[in-house]
């Protein structure tokens, strides 16, 4: 089991102070719009790597007018034991330029850390938002984020590797602009972006496909989505070994030496590659399926990821599933209730109305936010 015992806020979005004291169990979350509860979710998300549930500018985050950084800190019960998580914005006297970006700061068992990278070492988060329902309508960013999220699950070096490529990948597209780039640095540069492209492409391949395979086992009342990668690596990879992936990637970098320094982008690799999601049963794709379709189909993939993820990671991942409940029938409610306790996972759920969780009575912590304050009930 693996659950968050207690989580405190400071100076984040709508809180200024703020402690909730869980448990092992679930949590429902309750209250009219803008009472607070998306907030709290967010708040939980910044306890693994990354931007958070939102994608937020990390300044936004800070409650208007307060005078310190926002900060968030989690009571973490996992398999080794009770760990004490914090991150929050650097204040920005402790950046080393005054031009630096904004950075967010990690604090494990009460040292500090340099980023939260290390987080996604100790618990998994996992979340559903609103905003994810037009996922597979948009464009590929938003599905290669997720791909990379589910990835990250199994393979915790994952996002590691996609920063590493990204940040080499910036570095030779500054050397392009600047005209008089060194051909055997960016040679160098190209190489290491081949070998961190590929591991990427490598480690996405290998997840699908055990989700993949995962989603076919699960008996579950969600829509079974047929999961394929579109990306020029990782097709590549499936036809033939890494080192020639790698090395192709190399010579095909070299070859758009000139087109990428005058559209100031680059034109292939990893950073382009896409979800693709069928819907099994219909043989449909997502994006041509109903909303509500395509909302089951998340949370399919969201449960069966949850489920590879406990037997990969040995402890089932926290889930923050923000207004889901509301958009299934009772009967579906029902299901996704027992799912998750079956997963065995600590479920964080929003929801205006506190009927819509009923069948969670016993199963679950319930909080009701009103006014700025919460009320356990
Ligand atoms: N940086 C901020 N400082 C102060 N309040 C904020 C900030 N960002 C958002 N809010 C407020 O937080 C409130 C609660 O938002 P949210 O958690 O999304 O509500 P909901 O309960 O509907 O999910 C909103 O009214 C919003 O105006
Ligand atoms: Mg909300």
């Amino acid at each position: 089991m693996l659950y968050v015992d207690r989580v405190m806020l400071n100076n984040f979005r709508s809180y200024e102070k703020m402690e909730l004291n869980v448990g092992a169990n679930s949590v429902v979350l309750t209250g009219a719009n803008g009472a607070g509860k998306t907030n709290l979710l967010e708040a939980l998300s910044f306890l693994s790597p990354g931007r958070g549930l939102r994608r937020a500018k990390l300044s936004d985050v800070n409650k208007i007018g307060a005078t310190s950084p926002w900060a968030v800190a989690g009571r973490v019960m996992t398999p080794d034991g009770m760990r004490q998580l914090g991150s929050g914005l650097l204040p920005r006297h402790e950046l080393a330029m005054e031009t630096s970006p904004d950075r967010r700061i990690g604090r494990l068992d009460g040292e500090n850390l340099s980023s939260p990278g290390a987080f996604g070492d100790i618990l998994q988060i996992a979340w559903l938002t609103p905003q994810m329902d037009r996922l597979f309508i948009e464009g590929p960013s938003g599905r290669r984020r997720f791909l990379d999220r589910l990835v990250a699950a199994y393979h915790p070096s994952h996002n590691r590797e996609v920063n590493a490529y990204e940040k080499v990948m910036r570095e030779r597209g500054r050397l392009l602009l600047d005209g008089h780039a060194d051909p055997v640095w960016l040679t160098s540069l190209e190489k290491r972006m081949a070998e961190h492209g590929v591991a990427v492409a490598a480690a996405r391949l290998d997840a699908i496909q055990k989700l993949s395979q995962a989603i076919m086992e699960s008996q579950s009342a969600f829509p079974g989505a047929v999961l394929t990668i579109g990306g020029e690596l990782e097709e590549d990879l499936t036809v033939r070994p890494a080192v020639d992936v790698e090395g192709a990637f190399c010579e095909r970098l070299f070859g758009t030496r000139a087109i990428d320094a005058k559209s100031g982008r680059t034109s292939i690799g990893p950073h382009k590659t896409d979800l693709l999601v069928r819907h099994a049963d219909k043989n449909m794709p997502a994006e041509l399926c109903s909303t509500g379709e395509q909302k089951a189909l998340l949370i399919g993939i969201t449960l069966a990821s949850a489920r590879l993820s406990t037997i990969q990671f040995g402890a089932p991942p926290l889930l923050l599933l923000d207004e889901v409940a509301a958009h299934l029938d009772e009967k579906r409610r029902g299901f996704l209730f027992e799912e998750l306790e079956e997963i065995g996972s600590q479920v964080w759920l929003t929801g205006t109305d506190k009927s819509l969780f009923e069948q969670m009575e016993n199963k679950a912590k319930f909080f009701h936010f009103e006014g700025g304050k919460i009320n356990v009930n």
